[in-house]
């Protein structure tokens, strides 16, 4: 898989490609790279933004400039770059992102992130460059680095390789094997503490009892009840 991240700040995830999973799924074949859109600014000084038409506080993200960057990595015309890969613009308002979404964009060869700032892109990026809008919760933060890095890692996680063999991706909350409800508890050493104890079944060693009491712990998470 590859993965392009474009942004202002790409020193922002060098702590991101240090994490183990990450660097896994590197090792293991992922390409990821960077853009810093103010590389490719056609204006003067390295200028990216400009005020917004109608008035208002804050700077909009241009989009030629946008459009110079996505030029520049794929040298092609961006509009027709969208037939190719998923170009996809983080923003607050797009899409939020679930467990569906995340293996959706795992089963994708390429992805392009579009990282915004500031008071976001001008609204012709996401009807002309992009292919998705998505976001990360109805939140808002001061950048797209840490949106991208969220969804980086969800999908990275679903790649294989990513993970060491002794965790797994395929049961977790959410996913399709535990029918997209909440994972089931877990507990460790001690089995007991301060006197809470571990559920007597789980130190039983009954395999087929084990397995039922989890997904009934995870039912009844779904449905609101405490576990
Ligand atoms: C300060 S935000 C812009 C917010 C925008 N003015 C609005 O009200 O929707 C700057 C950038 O951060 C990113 N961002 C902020 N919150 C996000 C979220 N919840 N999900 C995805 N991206 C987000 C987007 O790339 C956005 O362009």
């Amino acid at each position: 898989m590859e993965i392009d991240v474009f942004t202002l700040f790409p020193p922002a995830f060098a702590w991101f490609e240090g994490q183990r999973h990450v660097a896994n799924a590197i090792a293991s074949g992922l390409r990821l790279g960077y853009v810093n859109y103010r590389d490719h600014t056609p204006l003067s000084s390295g200028q990216v933004d400009d005020t917004p038409f109608g008035g208002g506080a804050g700077m909009v993200l241009r989009v030629d400039v946008v459009e110079a960057a996505l030029q520049a990595r794929y040298g092609r015309d961006p509009v027709k770059l969208r037939t190719e890969r998923r170009v996809i613009a983080l923003t607050p308002g797009g899409r939020v992102l679930d467990d569906a979404l995340v293996d959706e964009l795992a089963g994708e060869p390429a992805l392009t992130l579009l990282s915004g700032r500031y008071e976001g892109f001008d609204e012709r990026v996401l009807e002309h460059l992009a292919t998705d809008r998505v976001s990360i919760g109805r939140y808002v933060l001061a950048g797209g680095e840490l949106a991208a890095m969220v969804l980086c890692d969800a999908v990275l996680r679903k790649l294989p390789g990513a993970l060491g063999h002794e965790e797994s991706a395929v049961e977790e909350s959410f996913s399709r094997a535990l029918d997209g409800a909440p994972e089931y508890p877990h507990y460790t050493r001690p089995a007991e503490y301060r006197g809470w104890t571990v559920p007597g079944v789980l130190l039983s060693g009954h395999h087929a009892r084990i397995r039922d009491w989890r997904l009934e712990q995870s039912r009844r998470r779904a449905a609101g009840e405490p576990g």
